[in-house]
């Protein structure tokens, strides 16, 4: 089996855009591949490294939900990356043979750094972040990485280390390839892409009541504004929800919609019970870690023991080829 490794930054509860754009994905690839999950802990330092008393309840947060929606510890290996102590050793072997103009280029870290309008702030930490998620997939010699498309030239940066590690010190890591899937794209309650940081998101673990407040502000046709007006559905971002989650139920509410036998009111409660619903399973499954803590860091530090134990045959071998094990 190929191996797979991917991490998700401690951002708190997930919402249906972390679920329909990545975590479904890492749930259904369970049994095909050989999977590393982790969670980013040093990645949001780069950002965020004025704010972290929240680190460890988010991450505690994105593991229930990763529990809750189906990885399962019996086939995936769960671990958190500032517990492998050998990723930073990796990282700074890496930050060794990289070229300064291979970071500066990167379209990804331009991006971030115009949208937090750092400019002059640029850390050492956040430029090299791209070696350190280098580090985070060739330390357990990971081939596939399911990620989103933005972050393909940090995979492409990957490639071109491993690559220039083998050829300078002979051959210990793969060429890791992206994992690509069609996702569709869900947008938050305000039309805007789905983000925590725009406070526009439903999260997997919401409560009935968070769940219908939400649903009901979303935006529908401002020219439908009677229950028997008729509606145009493909403008209207409440029918987009149904589209992408509810597919089944389309051709049904295009028709009742454009007839105007169906209004907006009872078509957002409707929706809001089916999402409801939908999310059921996975609120049961988390309740037990919810009440159990215990229990969830159970399987976070069995996971990081497993990892741990790839990551010190890795840098042996890494130390050994670069000539400083001096055993
Ligand atoms: N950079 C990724 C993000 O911001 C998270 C990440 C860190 C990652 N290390 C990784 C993803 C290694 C895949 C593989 O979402």
């Amino acid at each position: 089996m190929k191996r797979v490794v991917s991490g998700m930054r401690p951002t708190g509860k997930l919402h249906l855009g972390n679920y329909l754009g990545a975590l479904k994905n890492w749930v259904s690839i369970q049994e095909k591949y050989d999977c590393y999950f982790f969670i980013a802990d040093y990645h949001s330092l780069t950002t965020k490294y004025e704010h972290t008393e929240k680190i460890k309840s988010n991450l505690e947060e994105v593991v229930m939900d990763w529990l809750s929606a189906g990885l399962d510890p019996e086939k995936s290996v769960l671990y958190i990356q500032s517990g492998l102590p050998e990723i930073p050793t990796l990282h700074l072997l890496f930050s060794m043979i990289v070229p300064m103009p291979w970071l500066e280029r990167n379209p990804t870290v331009k991006e971030m750094v115009r949208d937090l309008n750092l400019k002059e702030n640029v850390g050492y930490g956040l430029l090299g972040y791209p070696v350190l998620q280098a580090a985070d997939i060739l330390i357990v010699k990971g081939e596939l990485v399911p990620v989103g498309k933005d972050q393909l030239p940090h995979l492409e940066l990957t490639r071109e280390i491993a690559r220039r590690f083998n050829y300078l010190y002979g051959d210990l890591f793969p060429e890791p390839q992206p994992l690509l899937t069609e996702t569709p794209m869900i947008k938050g309650i305000d039309g805007r892409k789905m983000s925590k940081s725009l406070g526009n998101q439903i999260n997997l673990s919401d409560k009935k009541e968070e769940i219908e407040s939400k649903i009901i502000k979303m935006v529908t046709d401002p020219e439908k504004i009677r229950k028997g007006d008729p509606g145009h559905p493909d403008i209207c971002s409440v029918f987009s929800y149904y589209k992408i989650l509810f597919p089944e139920t389309t051709h049904t509410i295009r028709k009742e919609c454009e007839s105007g036998k169906r209004g907006c009111v009872q078509c957002k409660r409707e929706l809001a019970d089916r999402i409801y619903k939908k999310l059921e399973p996975l609120r049961d499954r988390r309740v037990k870690f919810e009440n159990n803590k215990k229990l969830l860091w159970d399987i976070i530090n069995s996971g990081t023991e497993k990892a741990r134990k790839v990551a010190k045959e890795t840098i042996e071998k890494a130390k050994k080829l670069i000539g400083i094990n001096y055993i």
